[in-house]
């Protein structure tokens, strides 16, 4: 499973390059806010500079001529910009003519198989299922991303499901196990995917071992 960083923030984007396990960004309006009044376009350059992988941004438009016109204008801000659209009808339509013009589309705000369905028929390049989102309302967002991987292997597709939403690390655990292509996490999360305070005493009692003996 590839991991991408679920932020516009350029300091946690280059250590999780630095680290050599984030290969993409997935950014929205809220995450692109967090970072202040910035320069929208000059941040997601910036961000495709940083990362080899897909960096989705996401258009504000909720009709689908107001989408595609922002898609057409993203896409040529860098090569590895992928557009996210929200899975609604208007979404489906902009998904099939950005798909026609070879723009890659995430399919954002995915709450069922159903609208997965309908994406892939469109030709949506990734899928986004919203895990945290639905566990929220008492749902079971893992077998969202679970029922589509399954769908999408058994017509042997090649659109890719990104585990967005991700809140914890278990998530991502369950995202991997159910076979989601990719993981879409924030960068807390990648921090506490590595951290185990075994590791931590284990360092320390190996330190203190050598320093024991060596450093008299
Ligand atoms: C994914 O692409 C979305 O940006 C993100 O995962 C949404 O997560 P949230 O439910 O924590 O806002």
């Amino acid at each position: 499973m590839r991991i991408f960083l679920d932020t516009a923030n350029i300091e946690h984007i280059r250590h999780g390059v630095r680290m050599g396990v984030v290969t993409g960004v997935t950014t929205n309006p809220t995450i692109i806010s967090r970072e202040g009044k910035v320069d929208y376009q000059g941040l997601v350059k910036e961000i495709c500079s940083i990362v080899s992988g897909p960096v989705s941004t996401e258009v504000l438009s909720q009709d689908a001529k107001g989408m595609i016109a922002e898609a057409r204008e993203m896409a040529k801000w860098a090569k590895n910009v992928v557009i996210k659209i929200p899975a609604s009808l208007e979404g489906l339509e902009a998904t099939s003519v950005l798909a026609g013009e070879n723009i890659k589309v995430n399919l954002t705000l995915c709450f069922t198989l159903n609208q997965a369905v309908l994406g892939t028929a469109a030709e949506a390049a990734f899928i986004s299922p919203f895990v945290g989102r639905l566990d929220d309302i008492g749902e079971d967002g893992m077998e969202v991303v679970a029922g589509i991987v399954e769908y999408l292997d058994y017509y042997e597709m090649s659109t890719q499901v990104i585990a967005a939403s991700i809140r914890h690390p278990q998530h991502c655990l369950m995202a991997a196990r159910a076979g989601a292509h990719i993981a879409t996490i924030p960068y807390e999360v990648l921090l506490d995917m590595m951290r185990h305070p075994l590791t931590d005493s284990g360092i320390q009692r190996f330190q203190d071992d050598w320093n024991k003996v060596m450093a008299k």
